[in-house]
Order: C-alpha cells, then sequence, then structure tokens
C-alpha cells in the first residue's frame, strides 16, 4: 500500500478498541505493516474474555493491508518487551512505537485506594516507559550499527494531564508524567534518530462516552467531531517520516481541530539577592501571581 507511512513498521499498543483502533487502521491506510496490540481489559482494567486485537487485524487485512496481533500486557517488562521483538522479528525493522494503553479507576480523592492508584499509574506511565524503553534500546543498537533510523514514538496524554482533572487524581498525575518522560526522552533518543510527541486527545470511546455523552454524541448530520478517527492523521503523521525536526512538542487533538499546548516556562520573577522571610516572601508571591497569567480550568470545576 502507498501512503505516507509506506514501508514503515509501527506498533500501537491498546489498538484492539477506541483511538489505538482507528490509529491502527489509519496507519494501515497509509502503507504502514501495524502489531496491534491490547491486552483485552474492561474499563477499569479488569481482565476481559474479549481478545480485540485479532478482529483489528482482520479489518486491516480486509482493507489490502498488514497487520499482526499481540495480546500481551504492555504495563510488564517482559509484554513490553515481546512487542518489540515481534514487531523486529514478523517485519524485520521497527519505526513508530504509539503508546495509547490505558483504563481508569475514577474516584474523588479522599475515596482514592492505594490499588487504584497503583493500577492506573502502573498502566500508564509504566504502559509508557517500558514499551519505549524496549524500542530505545532496539533504535540505539540500530543507531550503533550506522542504520540510524528515522524513528518516531508518539505518547497519549490527556488534558487531565495537562489541566488537571476532578475525580481523577491518579489519571493526572500519570498523564502528567507521560509529558515528562516526553520531553527527557526527546532529549535523551535524539542523537539515535528517535523523536517523541505526545498528543492529548478527545473522542468519543467507551472510556467517555457515559462520563461525558453530551459532548461525545455523535450528530444526526454532518462532522462527527468526536469520532476518534479524527484524531488519529496527526498520530500518523507524527509517526511518519515527514515530521522530521518536531519533537518533544505536545498537541492537543479533537475532532477538526489541533493545537500545540505551550508547558511550563518561567513567569514573573523577582529576585531579592538574598535569603526571604517568609512574610516577606508571601507579598513577593502575591505581586507576582497578580502580574501572571491566571492557571486553565481544572476539568470538572
Ligand atoms: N477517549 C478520550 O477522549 C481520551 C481523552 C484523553 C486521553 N485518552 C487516552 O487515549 C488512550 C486510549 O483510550 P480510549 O478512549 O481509546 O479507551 P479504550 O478503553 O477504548 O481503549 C483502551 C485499550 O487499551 C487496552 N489496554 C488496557 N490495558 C492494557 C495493557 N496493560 N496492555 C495492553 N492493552 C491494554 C484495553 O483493552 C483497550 O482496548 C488512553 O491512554 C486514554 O487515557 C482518551
Amino acid at each position: 500500500m502507498s501512503g505516507i507511512c509506506a514501508g514503515r513498521v509501527v506498533v500501537v499498543t491498546g489498538a484492539g478498541r477506541g483511538l489505538g483502533r482507528a490509529h491502527a487502521l489509519a496507519f494501515a491506510a497509509e502503507g504502514a505493516r501495524v502489531v496491534v496490540n491490547d491486552l483485552g481489559v474492561g474499563l477499569d482494567g479488569a481482565p476481559d474474555a474479549d481478545s480485540p486485537a485479532a478482529a483489528v487485524v482482520a479489518e486491516i487485512r480486509a482493507a489490502g493491508g498488514e497487520a499482526s496481533a499481540h495480546g500481551g500486557d504492555i504495563a510488564t517488562s517482559a509484554g513490553a518487551a515481546d512487542l518489540i521483538r515481534t514487531a523486529v522479528e514478523t517485519y524485520g525493522r521497527l519505526d513508530t512505537l504509539v503508546s495509547n494503553a490505558g483504563f481508569l479507576r475514577d474516584r474523588m480523592l479522599v475515596n482514592l485506594g492505594e490499588d487504584d492508584w497503583d493500577a492506573v499509574v502502573r498502566v500508564h506511565l509504566k504502559g509508557h516507559f517500558l514499551p519505549l524503553k524496549h524500542a530505545a534500546a532496539h533504535w540505539r543498537a540500530e543507531a550503533r550499527a550506522g542504520r540510524t533510523p528515522k524513528a518516531r514514538v508518539v505518547h497519549t496524554s490527556s488534558g487531565a494531564g495537562l489541566l488537571g482533572s476532578v475525580g481523577q487524581a491518579n489519571y493526572s498525575a500519570a498523564k502528567a508524567g507521560i509529558i515528562g518522560l516526553t520531553l527527557v526522552a526527546a532529549a535523551e533518543l535524539a542523537r539515535y534518530g528517535v523523536q517523541v510527541n505526545a498528543v492529548a486527545p478527545a473522542a468519543r470511546t467507551r472510556m467517555t462516552e457515559r462520563t461525558f455523552a453530551a459532548t461525545m454524541a455523535a450528530p444526526a448530520a454532518g462532522f462527527d467531531a468526536m469520532a476518534p478517527e479524527n484524531v488519529s492523521p496527526l498520530v500518523v503523521w507524527l509517526g511518519s517520516a515527514g515530521s522530521a525536526g518536531v519533537t518533544g512538542r505536545v498537541f492537543e487533538a479533537e475532532g477538526g481541530r489541533i493545537t500545540v499546548m505551550e508547558g511550563w516556562r518561567p513567569g514573573p520573577t523577582l529576585d531579592k539577592g538574598a535569603r526571604w522571610t517568609p512574610a516577606e516572601a508571601g507579598e513577593a508571591a502575591r505581586g507576582l501571581l497578580a502580574e501572571a497569567e491566571p492557571p486553565g480550568r481544572v476539568y470538572g470545576v
């Protein structure tokens, strides 16, 4: 198949449903050979009899594309290593990693159990780190062998990670952590020909269709802005060789809108040149806050 990813091998985690499925289909439509990973879990991470990766592979093949299924858990080192190895052994190379898998355990902070915290931070944050680490080791070996790749990594954050979201302390912390991971990975891996960016999507999937039913509903006619397929074109471009020079960036993608998110940077500042007293520090902080941009609104407030 021809397209902007012709000849590339792409791994998409959590690609059995929702956004990951849309990304996998879109990469295949642009000529990529795709490893469709999905463990097949319920909305809260509980084991699910369903194995959705094989169905997406069948869809890609039916459309004339090439794909393989992988059913491992990307939040384990063994699962992540096996995923990267599967791509390299099946197709002889790896060009793009899209980390997308995850689930929710929403609770207000005072009710949030330690297990809810651990499960969500594990699947999102560790589930981004481990595939990245194994893919990076592969690309470093390629670069050292004189075959510097045009490798691309696309991470999945969330508005919850960028601005905070009521009832999602575990998820917001994990998704904010993914931004930190993205920035460090972009800086460290540039020397091996690897670019690392993140998207914060919004789309109608099982994760959002009930909680945000009104926002997510499909219109009776016209552009279906919340269809997950609307997020995939940017992800495919970031995962293609054509995105050369773009790294360490965060984009929001929703409907027909793409937004570059501009992150933390120094705002108003004051240097006394000596240690403040607490009272003085408070006065200085209030003065600086009066000059500063107000923060973005936390979702759900
Ligand atoms: N839908 C939105 O509006 C939205 C907004 C912001 C961020 N996101 C993020 O986008 C990503 C995709 O979410 P979605 O809305 O498509 O949800 P989804 O539930 O439809 O898809 C997630 C998939 O990940 C799989 N998965 C979960 N744990 C896994 C593991 N350990 N190993 C492999 N696969 C695993 C699930 O089986 C599921 O098929 C998530 O990271 C989510 O946090 C979604």
